[in-house]
Formats: structure tokens, sequence, C-alpha cells
């Protein structure tokens, strides 16, 4: 069964699957759309934090220079807290102000407002704390060498052992046992728009915060139990948000509670903005990586055990620590059939910033080790990179490493045709191994084959639950009602496309409600490359269940003109009230998923990806230039073609800043290079070709056929230009981001002594 056979049954949609425009794209381009720092209230304040400047230490005095009139500041320490001094997430280790101790540089310490926002700088710099500093420790190996322990028993946030069939009995039948290490660093979002919020406070209404964010009702959870106060006081509103990609998944919550407890103290709404140095040194990065393999082949080079450490730098406080583990661990083996599978995973503690959610969420940093590793593997072999992965690709009824029985087609073989085709890989490996041979630019083609899980866990998913829907206002609206949000990656075009295509109405006729808690239910958080398909397929059943409702009660026909639809909607209103149509999430048969054994149905879904890059490496001035990129994928139903191929570019020019720029230069656990100018990201000189195909299947429980795809992009792209970088030098480089600092100590090492070195 093809994919696009499987496809052409539902080739008949009128908007899913259109180029729309973008629902709120006309705003953005006309300066209409409200970022957060756009909005002004009434009598504001503005805020700011006063930040540890040691990694660890004891609080021992903290003193005012009297040159500053201090009766015109709000000052809100730890001692303000009304309920519990903690930011909820997954474990409750994380204080939302330090209160006696510090665990990282940058923690909030406490807080200022003033009327005027130019009055802060001075005044944060004429706080003075005096510490009583302890040992740090920074590193994951000097966190499992537990000789200083700066969290729980033993620094480890979180472990996970995953465990197939039986390794330790593989390695005696093996005919080659491969072992190799890989590391990747820290990243940083670098969204346009900094972190932002706007608190007002009453007795009565409690609290409202607008703001730069991804998940609503995760800031509604850490305000309520700051401040001690019940759901019905707590309305989080998302405002026009210019950048995410995880890094406003948790910190938010920091930010709104912080903004929150000056509004209270100074009784006027209190604005926070970091500037790009706050939002660099002090918010989440991706966590930097350790993974160890160890792999038995058999003597045709098929993979009979598959050993893995995987360990992660955590930061000092769990924050999602455990859960970006989880998807390194389950995205550790890639898309491969092993029987024998051990992946020992850990996260440790240390004295940095927590690092946090950043798109991919421990995927990419496990499949660079995976992929990277294929490749020596298939030196070590004398196999062909291509043909070492196509003789172990997982096929439809195959199992993968938590036993997850693989139900939907699998089409990694088209997709390794195609991405060899449209790349010419074979002709261009040979025209470059002839031209490489005596010239100073080296070329090399690379490979990377992975998947992505769609959506939380098996569990993960049960446990949210979610809640979303449409409703149809007496003004003749269609509003899609998520507490999903966009932030650039067209969350509200794909969501509306879905209703209007489910509903028979024009893409015009559908409204996203405002992305308030006070007006939304919880459709769960907007991250994990869960919206299109997760919150897609109940959109697209809300859709559904509205039309037989309006068909049962106000005689709607099958097949409806969009005057009828709304005509429908109006005797509806009239005889039985609101016209609204909510659906909970209902996970797709078969999944079940052990948290405690990590067996069984991982993910609703996977999106399937190879990836090609082309790189050159020029020996003289040692960089590395990525000159072309070709990425097949699988992601189910392409929804929208323009947004899909945009999420795919985005993701790869972000994970080319990952393998080879970005770099998070750290001196006593302070990041040294919290600048645009020293903290380097791929510019559009840096970024190449990208040529985006999609294999398009449907995926039945997702909406109108989609998979996730946000994530995918950041998976592939950073082994693939290693792989290339191997093909083009002959040298391995098993760690990122790859610097021509490390690309020079790396090519002069290798060389032979007697050859002079080109400088
Ligand atoms: Mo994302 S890294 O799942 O916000």
């Amino acid at each position: 069964m093809s994919a696009l056979a499987i496809m052409s049954t539902h080739a008949t949609t009128r908007i899913v699957g259109a180029p729309v425009p973008r629902k709120e794209g006309v705003d953005k381009l006309t300066g209409r759309a409200l970022y957060v720092d756009d909005i002004e209230r009434e009598g504001m304040w503005h805020g700011a934090t006063v930040r540890s400047t040691i990694p660890r230490g004891l609080i021992r005095s903290t003193t005012f220079d009297h040159r500053i009139d201090w009766r015109e500041f709000a000052i809100v320490t730890a001692a303000d807290i009304p309920g519990e001094n903690c930011i909820q997430l997954i474990v409750a280790d994380q204080p939302c102000l330090a209160d006696g101790k510090v665990n990282h540089c940058e923690e909030p310490i406490l807080l200022l407002a003033h009327p005027d926002k130019h009055k802060l700088r001075e005044a944060v710099g004429a706080v003075y704390i005096e510490y009583e500093s302890l040992p740090p420790i920074f590193t994951i190996e000097e966190s499992e060498r537990s000789d200083v322990i700066i969290w729980g028993a033993d620094n480890l946030l979180k472990s996970f052992l995953l465990e197939k069939g039986d390794v330790d009995s593989a390695w005696s039948r093996a005919a080659h046992i491969i072992e190799g290490e890989y590391r990747t660093g820290a990243q940083e979002h670098l969204y346009i728009e900094n972190q932002g919020m706007i608190a007002e406070y009453s007795v009565d209404r409690g609290i409202t915060v607008w703001g730069s964010l991804q998940c609503p009702y995760y800031v509604v959870k850490s305000l309520k139990s700051v401040f001690d106060l019940p759901d019905e006081k707590v309305r989080v509103i998302q405002t026009e948000t210019g950048g995410a990609f995880g890094g406003k998944e948790d910190f938010p919550s920091n930010v709104a509670c912080h903004a929150a407890l000056l509004a209270m103290k100074c009784g006027h709404p209190v604005k926070i903005i970091y500037d790009r140095i706050e939002d660099l040194a002090a918010t989440t990065k991706r966590h930097p990586s350790r993974v160890r393999h160890r792999t038995a082949l058999d003597g045709d080079g098929k993979l009979i055990a598959i050993e893995i450490n995987l360990d992660t730098n955590g930061g000092a406080y769990a924050t999602l620590s455990s859960t970006v583990l989880s998807r390194a661990t389950l995205h550790a083996t890639g898309p491969y059939l092993c029987p024998n599978v051990r992946v020992n995973a850990r996260s440790w503690a240390t004295n940095l910033v927590p690092y946090g959610a950043f798109r991919g969420f421990g995927a990419p940093q496990a499949i660079f080790a995976m992929e990277r590793h294929m490749d020596e593997i298939a030196a070590a072999l004398g196999i062909d990179p291509v043909e070492l992965r196509r003789r172990n690709f997982l096929h439809q009824g195959d199992t993968n490493a938590t036993e997850q029985l693989m139900r939907q087609p699998i089409i990694l073989d088209q997709l390794l045709d195609r991405a060899l085709r449209e790349s010419d890989y074979y002709a261009r490996r040979a025209q470059f191994a002839r031209e490489n041979a005596g010239c100073a630019i080296k070329r090399g083609m690379g490979i990377a084959a992975f998947y992505h899980g769609s959506g939380f866990t098996g569990s993960g998913e049960e446990y949210l639950n979610s809640l979303a829907g449409i409703d149809a206002t007496p003004e003749g609206k269609v509003r899609v009602l998520v507490s999903n949000t966009e932030f650039g990656q067209g969350t509200n075009t794909i969501l509306t496309q879905v209703a209007a295509e489910a509903l028979g109405l024009d893409y015009q006729d559908v409204t996203m409600a405002a992305p308030d808690t006070g007006i939304v239910p919880n459709s769960g958080p907007t991250v994990a490359s869960r919206t299109s398909m997760v919150v897609g397929r109940i959109i697209e059943r809300a859709g559904l269940q509205l039309l037989n409702l309006l068909r049962e009660h106000a005689g709607l026909s099958s097949s409806h003109t969009r005057e009828e639809f709304f005509a429908a909607c109006d005797r509806y209103r009239a005889a039985k009230g609101e016209v609204v149509s909510l659906c909970r999430y209902e996970a797709p048969p078969g999944i079940h998923w052990d948290d405690q054994t990590y067996h069984g149905e991982a993910y609703g879904a996977y999106a399937w990806a190879l990836y090609v890059a082309q790189v050159a490496v020029d020996t003289v001035t040692y960089s590395a230039e990525v000159e072309e990129i070709w990425a097949v994928q699988e992601a189910g139903r392409v929804l929208h073609p323009v947004l899909a191929a945009g999420q795919i570019e985005g993701g790869i020019a972000q994970a080319i800043g990952f393998a080879l720029y970005e770099k998070v230069v750290l001196q006593d656990g302070r990041m040294a290079n919290n600048q645009m100018t020293n903290y380097i990201m791929p510019t559009a000189e840096d970024v190449p070709p990208i040529h985006v195909y999609f294999e398009q299947s449907h995926f039945p429980h997702g909406g109108f056929g989609a998979k996730g795809i946000g994530e995918l992009p950041h998976d592939g792209p950073a082994p693939a230009i290693l792989n290339a970088i191997r093909d083009a030098t002959g040298v391995s480089f098993n760690a990122i981001p790859l610097l021509p600092e490390d690309l020079y100590a790396g090519l002069v090492e290798t060389q032979p002594a007697e050859e002079p070195v080109a400088r």
C-alpha cells in the first residue's frame, strides 16, 4: 500500500491542503498585531529582576545603596509570596524567588518596580547582595562524580532505563562491535521577541496576565500556587508572540509570577520585558548531552544489539529535564530494527541556569549521536552508509525499541530513494571524491535517517485529556476554541482550515477565539509537535459533531451552503441556546504506554524523514559551509503546503546553527557571550538552498490525516552535516557545535607529521 494511494481518498478537501493566507498575517504585516511590549495599561509600572552573580551559595545580606530613593520603588522578595514559593511544573523544586540560597548565576532574588522604566537599570545595580559561596559544579562529569551534591541524594534529576531483548548475551555473537561517544552543546532559542509579561492584581478579581508565551494553562498553574488562588481568580492571555521554539514553554511562568508579585506589591499593572542580554543569560536553553554508543552487528551488517548511555546536563532545577530526557530516550535508537536494546538515560543537576524545552526536546541530541554513529559503523564495516541504513530500517509490522508495533505503513525506503535521486547523491559523491584530492576545499555528502514521535507520549496525551471545540456566535462567526497558541508556526491558520473544512464553510467564516484562559478550554500545551495531529483531530471531530447537532435539532440538510449553516445556527440558538461543540482527546486504538517499564506505544504516530547535506570544508580557513540540503519527509497529510515547507526550512536553519555556529560560552557558570554579536547564529548568508519534499500519507487519527511536523526538521541536519564533513575530510567529528577551531584541531591532528599544514 503506497502512501500516495492512501492519500487519494482524502484529496477532495477544499481548504485543507490549500495555501490559504496566514490567519494573523495581515495584522502582523500592517503592524496591527500587538506584542506585549506594544501594550500599555493605565498607570502601568515597569519591573526588573535582581539576579545572583554567583553559581552557588548562601545569601548573607542585602543592602540598598542610599543614593537611590527606594521609597519610589516597589521591592519584592521571597517573603512577599502569599502562596508557595515555587514554579509549578513537574518537580516542585524551583523557587519563584531565591530564599536564603542560590543555585545558579542569574537566579532571581529580588524584584523592583518603578513607574519610569529608565530608573530601573541603576536601581538593579544598587542592590548589593552578600553571599557565602559554596562549591559549584557545572558539567555532567562533575555531577555524576558526586563529590559535591547539589540536588537530591545523588544529583540525578531523572533517569530512565529502556530495555528490549537481552543485550548482554548479544556481544559474544557479534561479528562487529563498534563504540562511539557523541556530544552536543547548549543552544539558545533566539526567538525574535524576548520574554515579556504584563500583570494586574486586584483582591476581588485576582490576577490577569498578558504575555509572550506558548502554554497559557502552564502559567495559570504557577500563578495559582504562588498566590494561593483558585482557578477563577487567575486569567492568562497570550499576546501576539514573536517566536518561541520551546523557550516559551515553561519559562514564561517565572516572568508572569514576578510581574504579578510586583503588581500586587505596588498596586499598579506591572510590565516586565527582558532585553536580549538578560534573555540570553537568564532563560532556558537546549540541554547539552553526552551519548555513548556500543553496537553489535552480525556479518551482514544487521544490528543485533544497541547499548546507549545517554546523559544530559539539566542545570540547577528539574524543570522539564525529565520529559526532555524521555524524548531523548525514546528516539535514541533511531528508525531501525534491533532485537536487543538498552538505553540508560540520566539527567544531571549542575549549578547552571536550568536547561529547558527546545524544538525537538531531546531528540536532536539523541539522533545526532545515533546517526553520526551509523556512519562510524559503516566506515568500520566498509559498507556504504546508505546501504547500512537500508539493511536496518524499521518496516510495517516490526517493533521499535519500546516494542511498539509499527501498525502504519513505513516508507523509509521510498524517502531514501527520493532523497538519493533529488540530491543526485552518488554522482556528487563520486565527483567530490575525484575533485577533493589536491584541492583546499573538500566537499562531501552526508545523510541522516530519523523519525520523530508526534504529540506527548501515549500516557501523556491521556493525562492531558485535552478539551477543544468550536462555537458559533450570534454575530455569525464560527470560532475555534483552543488554548493552543500561535507563535509564528501557523496554529491559527491550520486550525481554522480544519474547522472550515469540517463544517463545510469558507476559510473566512472561521476565526480563532482569543487565547485567553477566561474564554478557551484547556486543549493542552502548544508543544511536542501535537497541534496539527492531536488538536487538529479534536477540532475536526468537534466540527462533525456540530454538523450532526444542527442536522438533528435545526434541520440542516446533509449538503449545506454557508448561508444554510448560519441560518441553522440561528434556529438552534433560538430553540436550545448556545451553539457550541466541545470534544475531548481520544487515543488512537491500541495505544498503551507503560511509564514504569518504558514499554509500549510511546507515541500515537511517528513522522519519518531522510535528509541529505552537501558540505564544503575549507582546509585553509577551517570553516565548514553547508552548500545544499535535501529534506524528504512523511508527516502524514500536509495541511498547508507553504507553512509546512516553512517549518522544515526554519528548523533546518536552526539546526545548522546547532551543528556549526551556536556556542554558549560559560565562565564560572555565567554565559559570557550573551549578545547576538558573539553568540553566532546562521544568517541568510549561511543558509543554503533547502529542497523540501513531502511524501504525503493519511494518518487516520490526526487532524485531516496530519502528524506532527514542527520539531522533525531539527533532528536530521546536524548528523547529516557532520557525516558530510567526514565524507569530505575522512576525519570523524563527534561533538557539536563544530566551530573552525574544532575543525582546525581535528584536521591538524590527523595530518601526517611531515606534511606542512595549510594555514
Ligand atoms: Mo516544545 S520544545 O515541545 O515547546
